[in-house]
């Protein structure tokens, strides 16, 4: 069956939904994000997202990255803190008393972005599924331990997000990614109904799908995006944003800025090509503005 409503999600409905901070807010009150993120041939997708949650205002942002990453990435993100997880030949392989440990009073885990496909990645997503009560939010790499995992999803009662571009979510659904583009509608609406998560389906008009059905349709963004980076920059965004608002209107809204941040650097730039997945996390707080 289909969508019992779809709407596109535009500058009044992040303005009307927006969540400001209290003013007496302190770090606390905005939210603790976790980020589970990179190994040792990637430690740049660890510090775009987790530089992403921070400008998106993350009050607390903590990073669980293997140890030969933490000085690269701290240097480059220096408000995070940074939990050192046990590894495997470069590759994250924590035990399940450090994954306690990370879960432990926060509003919403990240896990994915430049973490490399391992069985150790696996074990991770089903603990994390299983046992962290606050929103989880699977992306890249992540997404691909999702199928073995796929009954456990089910009986999650916190919310789980997952932001697939559409090569990932045509492996999650075993079709092509013609199938997926043609159909972007229906896959990401029939996959939120069946699994009980939210499906953030990225590319051009990013779809969100609400395991109730409803569909929002993002108008930002451009092919400035189109660069090995960007997809970890919105996963930061996201988690930061549901740390402190509900789940919807965050995912709409982190779609929309994330998006709305290209757009501005487009008109400035003229040459797409020359934006960066760090030129967007710059140009956010105007974004946001
Ligand atoms: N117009 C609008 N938005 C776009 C466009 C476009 N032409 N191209 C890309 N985007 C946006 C997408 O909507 C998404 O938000 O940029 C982001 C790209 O995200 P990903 O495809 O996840 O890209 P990336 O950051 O490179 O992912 C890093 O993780 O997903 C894995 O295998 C993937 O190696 C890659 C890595
Ligand atoms: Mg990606």
């Amino acid at each position: 069956h289909l969508a019992s409503q779809r709407y596109i999600w535009g500058k009044n409905e992040v303005v009307n939904s927006w969540v400001m901070s209290k003013p007496n807010a302190h770090k606390g009150d905005n939210g603790r994000v976790g980020i589970i993120a990179g190994s040792e041939a990637m430690p740049g997708a660890a510090a775009l997202a987790g530089s992403a949650a921070v400008r998106s205002g993350a009050g607390f942002t903590t990073i669980a990255t293997v140890a030969q990453n933490v000085p690269v990435i701290a240097s480059h993100v220096k408000e995070a803190m940074y939990t050192i997880f046990s590894e495997k030949h470069g590759y994250l392989a924590p035990t399940e008393t450090e994954l306690a440990a990370f879960m432990d009073n926060k509003q919403s885990i990240a896990v994915g972005p430049g973490l490399g496909r391992t069985p150790a990645l696996t074990k991770m997503v089903a603990y994390l599924l299983v046992h962290f009560k606050g929103v989880l939010i699977l992306d890249a790499d992540a997404l691909h331990c999702l199928k073995e995992c796929g009954p456990i999803v089910q009986e999650r009662t916190a919310p789980t997000v997952i932001t697939p571009h559409p090569g990932e979510m045509a492996m999650l659904i075993d079709q092509s990614v013609s199938y997926v583009n043609k159909n972007r509608f229906e896959v990401a609406e029939s996959y939120a109904e069946q699994y009980g998560v939210y499906v953030v389906l990225k590319g051009p008009n990013t779809i969100v799908a609400e395991p109730s059905g409803c569909i929002s349709v993002n108008v930002t963004g451009n092919a400035g995006l189109a660069k090995g980076g960007s997809g970890d920059v919105l996963t930061g965004m996201v988690a930061a944003l549901v740390a402190r608002q509900r789940i919807q209107p965050a995912l709409s809204s982190a779609v929309f800025f994330h998006g709305y941040a290209a757009d501005l650097l487009a008109k400035q730039r003229h040459v797409l090509a020359t934006i960066t997945p760090s030129d967007i996390i710059e140009h956010l707080p105007e974004a946001f503005s």
